[in-house]
């Protein structure tokens, strides 16, 4: 049994009296190096569309992105997460548009690295930008439950992160929850000697209703219709089956392994990281922020010290980092200190 004191002896208040010890006991700290900030690209120029269900958060064409890009390299943050935003002319069944090489995200990868080399760029690997029916894979024409196809679905995730890489994306980061795709991203990769391309694995991705917002802010709301992602995404009620995603995802060669959503998966952080000791990432995804700022802006919570308590947690679960469309504000909160 480990020992433990006991009052009066002991006293619990006594370090928490006076600021210089609360900080020598802290254990867990946020730094701007923590975050990665998610964006919304646009096709086009000086496009600037608010998402309603996001506010704070922009779709932007890439001009507009290469200010962001540099706000968020002068605040410190490591990394920018693209999200393309694909009109109904680059939707089809077969998703071709996700591996063309002249489409919208391999020119603002390609932009973005010329005109800011040092800053991390990471690119969504997943078909649902580029179908018809909103699904991230490639759907089987002869089931009319239009069950999303597993191996054929991986030929055409291997294509569009060669694409990205090509166009000089430093991570790719498949979010498509396919069996295999980790291991056939890592062959195909390596096979163009994009050896140094790193994967982020959305590992445990979980079948969760907060993306909502995110579904709104890419257009994939209306095509996936009252569709759902449940034969591929994880099962909310699930967390050993986290561990052997992750497992598998390290045997496939992934670098980073990611848990989504964040704030009500902090368990799912804590188990990754006690038991696995990854690199461990977290997405606070758009429904948490839609939470803290609907809160925030109804005058209900006081909005910075809830977003970077809700941060430090992720620090404090295991989190290495954390995706969050607070990145930038809590940058800039860091900066300013208390
Ligand atoms: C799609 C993808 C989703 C998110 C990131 N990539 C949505 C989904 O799986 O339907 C959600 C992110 C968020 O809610 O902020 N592959």
């Amino acid at each position: 049994m480990r020992p433990t004191g006991a009052f009066p002896a002991t006293r619990m208040r006594r370090m928490r009296r006076d600021a210089f010890s609360r900080r020598l006991m802290q254990e867990s700290v946020l730094t701007t190096a923590d975050l990665i900030y998610p964006v919304f690209v646009l096709e086009g120029e000086g496009h600037v569309e608010a998402v309603p269900s996001m506010p704070g958060v922009s779709r932007v064409s890439l001009d507009k992105l290469l200010a962001v890009a540099e706000e968020a390299l002068t605040l410190g943050v490591p990394a920018l997460a693209l999200f393309p935003v694909v009109g109904a002319e680059g939707k089809s069944d077969g998703a071709e548009e996700a591996w063309n090489p002249d489409g919208l995200l391999p020119r603002v990868v390609s932009a973005l690295k010329q005109r800011f080399p040092e800053l991390g760029v990471i690119t969504d690997v997943a078909l649902d930008p580029y179908t018809s029916h909103g699904q991230d894979g490639l759907i089987d024409p002869k089931d009319p439950r239009g069950y999303v196809m597993n191996d054929e679905t991986l030929e055409a995730l291997a294509k569009q992160a060669l694409c990205h890489a090509q166009a000089g994306a430093d991570v790719v980061a498949p979010s498509d929850m396919m069996d295999g795709r980790i291991g056939r991203i890592r062959s195909i990769l390596d096979e163009h000697d994009l050896i140094y391309t790193r994967i982020l694995a959305y590992s445990a991705k979980y079948a969760s209703s907060f993306y909502g917002p995110f579904r709104d802010a890419v257009g994939s709301a209306a095509n996936l219709g009252k569709g759902n992602k449940y034969t591929y995404q994880m099962d909310p009620a699930n967390s050993d089956e986290a561990i052997r995603e992750v497992e598998l995802d390290i045997a496939e060669g992934a670098d980073m392994f990611m848990v989504k959503p964040g704030m009500p998966y902090l368990d799912i952080v804590r188990r990754v990281k006690a038991e696995l000791q990854v690199p461990t990432y977290a997405y606070q995804v758009s429904g948490e922020y839609a939470m803290l700022k609907a809160a925030a802006l109804n005058g209900w919570l006081s909005e910075r010290a809830c977003v970077l308590e809700s941060l430090l947690a992720f620090k404090r679960a295991g989190a290495d980092g954390v995706l969050t469309y607070y990145a930038l504000d809590a940058a800039r909160w860091l900066k300013e200190g208390v």
